[in-house]
Parts: structure tokens; C-alpha cells; sequence
């Protein structure tokens, strides 16, 4: 796949690499995140990290795939000839491994609801929504066993098909589609009974909400989001062509991620003010609180499953490329060991998405350190992985990469960005990651 550009256009690139960016992290995570971290004070510094920490990164992590042109876990050698450095690209491999496992929990989820809205809907009883009982599925083992498997099971098939292409190109109207659905959703909870109470506490930042923990998970979210210190960016841009546009991708990515993030804030906190939920009820919070706003709809059961269908494909965008970044680490992008290979991590994917699934049923007692087994999954890829991926990387950009070859890449650089970017990553950055990365075991 390497030498020639997968993509033509700037634009493919940047809806190509969207799809894998955009997924679980900005729907699903951010409104429960926000909820349980202050509402607006988590908003507010979940936009300045995206903006001054997230960016810069993104950008960084384009130009090194732009530059290196290979698979991550030998980029890092083919750019600075240091073998040794490859274990960023091995860093990253892990935190998606561990990744896809509890992302394929919250992708089952939304298989089971799928299946569920569809029983309600051909069963003409005019029951509602609302009676789908979140912790009744989430807690019964062979029903989220079953609903992540159908999830690793898609996943797997597209990349064995490396149909990968096709759904890139579907995405270009579903990801619109889901867009203009947030829009709907945001709409109808605008208007409910008793919603301002929620609007206010998701757009105003009050200062004492804001604690340590906040800042870190905030920090975490912004590089969950953007998908940083994974290498899966630097994956995406090293296929990308000559013309790809460091600047203006990563720009339109980071504001299509907030865009999301807060379109899908403005969704639910309303209606968790209307229906009187907890902000804090955790990863469970979007499918609690979306039904009882499409029950107010009319065919909101229709709606609600075209929704469900665009949710769905927005996290097989990202899950198939979770999966994508190992195969081609592991096969050195030779195209035989292909299937083999994404058989072989799909089951071990599957064998460790298992605790991660009954840690909402039979293992929720077993906590330690950030809480259940998904809290610490979770916790060791966005805190731990992720800023340890892109502390390395913004180390060897910084202190090995040769600047005009940086600079070269980079692009034409019309608002003279390149010289405060560059220094940024030099100084800046890797001081603010270690810091925040410390802290947190203070
Ligand atoms: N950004 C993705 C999301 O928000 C999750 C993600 C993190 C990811 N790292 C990745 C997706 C690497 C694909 C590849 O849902």
C-alpha cells in the first residue's frame, strides 16, 4: 500500500482520517466524561488541551507519517536510524490493542439496542423506547459476549476484505447524515420541559469544579479524541499523497472533533436536566438518556434506529482502523498474511474484551486503581499510553529530526506557523505531557 498514495486529494485524506478519529470518543465518552468532571469546567478545559496540546501533536503526527511513509513500528528507525526507537511505534500497537478490546464493549452496546429498537419496532405494541432497560443488557454476560463478538466479527471481515475503501466511501454521506441527526437530537432536547438547568451545566465553567483529576481526563479525552500517541495518525498520513495539507487537515479534524464532542453535549445534558438524571451515571449515560428524548419524537423509534445504524458505522469507521494499525505492523504490509493475521488478533481482541464486558456484570465488584477493569483499560490507553506514545514522538520530532526537513513538510506556511509550532514541540509540549503525566501519580 506504500507506494502508491491511497488518496488522492487532500480532502479524501482529511474524510478518510476523520472517519478513524471520529467514533466513541466524541458522541459516547465526552458527554459522560464531562458529566462526572463539571460540565462546563471539563468542556472548557478539554477545548484549551485540544486546541494548544492536541493540534500542535496532530500536526506533528502528520508531518512524521508524511515523512517516514512506512509502517509505525519501523518508522521511527527509518527517520532517525535508532532501532530501539520503534518501541514508540510498539507503544502505540499496545494502547490500540487494549483499545479496540473496550471499545468493542460500547460498539456491542450499540449492536444490542439495534436489535432491541427492531424488535420494538415489528412488534406494532407501541411501547416505548425507555422500557429498553439499560442494566438489564449490560449486565447479562452472553448478550454483551455475544453483541461485542457481532462488533470484533464486522470489524475483522472488512479488513480481511480490505473493503476498507468502500466504507470510506459510504462515509462520506453517513457522516453528514449522523451530523445532521446530532442537530435533530440537540433540537428536540433544547425544547423539553426543565433542559436549561442541563445547557448551563454543560457551557458554564465554573472554576470549582475544576480538580486535578478533571485536568488529566480532560487532557486524556482531548488525546483520546484525536486519536494521539496511538500512531494512528502517523499511519493515516504516511499513505497520504504529496499534496496532503498538514495545517489545513488537522485543522478541519480538531474542529470536526469539537464540533461533535459539543453538538453531542448539547444532546444529552438538556435532557438529562429534563428527564432528572445524574450527570455522573458514567459510560452508561448517552443510552440511558437518548431513548426517553426519541420517546418524545414522533416515529421516534424509526428515528432512533437510523440513528443507532449511523452510531454504529461512526465506530466501525474507527474500530476497523484500531484493528488496521496492527495488521500492518504485524504483516510488514505484505498483503498474504492478511487474513491470517487479523483472524489472529481479532480472537485475542475478543479474549480480552471479555473481563472488560462483565466488569458492568458479574466482575463489577473487582476494582482497583482508576475503578472497574473497562475504568482501568480505559484509563491505561488515554493516560498512560497515549502521552507516553506522544511524548516519545514529540521527543525524537524535537530533538532528533533534522528542522528544514521538518520544515520542508510541513508545507507552505503562509501565517508563518512553523518556527512557534516547532518550538512548541521542542520545548513546550514534552515539559507539559510529563507534568501532567507525573502528577497524576502524586
Ligand atoms: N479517536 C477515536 C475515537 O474517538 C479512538 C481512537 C484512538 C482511535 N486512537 C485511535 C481510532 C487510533 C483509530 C485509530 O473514537
Amino acid at each position: 500500500m506504500h507506494n502508491e498514495s491511497q488518496w488522492k486529494s487532500s480532502l479524501g485524506f482529511i474524510l478518510a482520517s476523520a472517519g478513524s478519529a471520529i467514533g466513541l470518543g466524541a458522541m459516547w465518552k465526552f458527554p459522560y466524561m464531562a458529566g462526572i468532571y463539571g460540565g462546563g469546567a471539563f468542556l472548557l478545559m478539554f477545548l484549551i488541551f485540544t486546541l494548544f496540546v492536541g493540534l500542535p501533536l496532530l500536526m506533528m503526527e502528520f508531518t512524521v507519517g508524511k515523512m517516514g511513509k512506512t509502517y509505525t513500528t519501523k518508522i521511527y528507525e527509518k527517520l532517525t536510524n535508532r532501532k530501539w526507537l520503534n518501541i514508540i511505534g510498539w507503544n502505540g500497537n499496545l494502547a490500540v490493542f487494549i483499545l479496540f478490546g473496550f471499545y468493542s464493549v460500547i460498539g456491542g452496546w450499540i449492536i444490542i439496542y439495534i436489535f432491541n429498537v427492531l424488535l420494538q419496532i415489528c412488534s406494532f405494541n407501541g411501547g416505548k423506547l425507555s422500557q429498553i432497560e439499560f442494566e438489564s443488557i449490560i449486565s447479562n454476560p452472553w448478550l454483551t459476549v455475544t453483541g461485542q463478538g457481532i462488533f470484533i466479527l464486522l470489524t475483522m471481515f472488512i479488513v480481511m476484505m480490505g473493503v476498507e475503501k468502500g466504507l470510506e466511501k459510504a462515509s462520506k454521506f453517513m457522516m453528514p447524515l449522523l451530523f445532521i441527526f446530532l442537530i435533530i437530537i440537540v433540537v428536540k432536547s433544547l425544547t423539553l420541559d426543565g433542559s436549561f438547568e442541563g445547557l448551563k451545566y454543560i457551557l458554564q465553567p465554573r472554576l470549582e469544579d475544576i480538580s486535578i483529576e478533571g485536568i488529566l481526563f480532560a487532557l486524556g479525552q482531548s488525546f483520546f479524541t484525536l486519536s494521539l500517541g496511538t500512531t494512528g495518525m502517523i499511519t493515516y498520513a504516511s499513505y497520504a499523497s504529496k499534496e496532503m495539507t498538514i495545517k489545513t487537515s488537522a485543522v478541519s479534524i480538531v474542529a470536526m472533533n469539537i464540533l461533535v464532542s459539543v453538538l453531542a453535549g448539547l444532546a444529552i445534558f438538556p435532557a438529562i436536566s429534563a428527564f432528572g438524571y445524574s450527570p455522573t451515571e458514567g459510560p452508561g449515560l448517552l443510552f440511558k438518556v437518548l431513548p426517553k428524548v426519541f420517546d418524545q419524537m414522533a416515529y421516534g423509534s424509526g428515528f432512533y434506529f437510523i440513528f443507532l445504524i449511523l452510531f454504529l458505522f461512526a465506530a466501525l469507521t474507527s474500530s476497523i482502523s484500531l484493528l488496521e494499525l496492527n495488521v500492518s505492523n504485524f504483516t510488514k504490509n505484505d498483503n498474504s498474511k492478511r487474513k491470517s493475521v487479523s483472524l489472529y488478533i481479532s480472537v485475542l481482541v475478543f479474549m480480552i474484551s471479555i473481563p472488560a464486558t462483565l466488569s458492568f456484570g458479574s466482575l463489577s465488584h473487582v476494582k482497583f486503581a482508576a475503578g472497574t477493569i473497562f475504568d482501568n483499560m480505559d484509563f491505561l490507553v488515554s493516560n498512560i499510553l497515549m502521552p507516553i506514545g506522544a511524548l516519545g514522538t514529540t521527543l525524537v520530532v524535537g530533538q532528533l529530526l533534522d528542522k528544514h526537513a521538518l520544515k520542508e513538510h510541513f508545507g507552505k506556511d503562509k501565517f508563518r506557523l512553523f518556527m512557534p509550532w516547532y518550538y512548541l514541540i521542542k520545548f513546550i509540549l514534552p515539559v507539559v505531557i510529563i507534568l501532567i503525566f507525573v502528577v497524576q501519580f502524586l
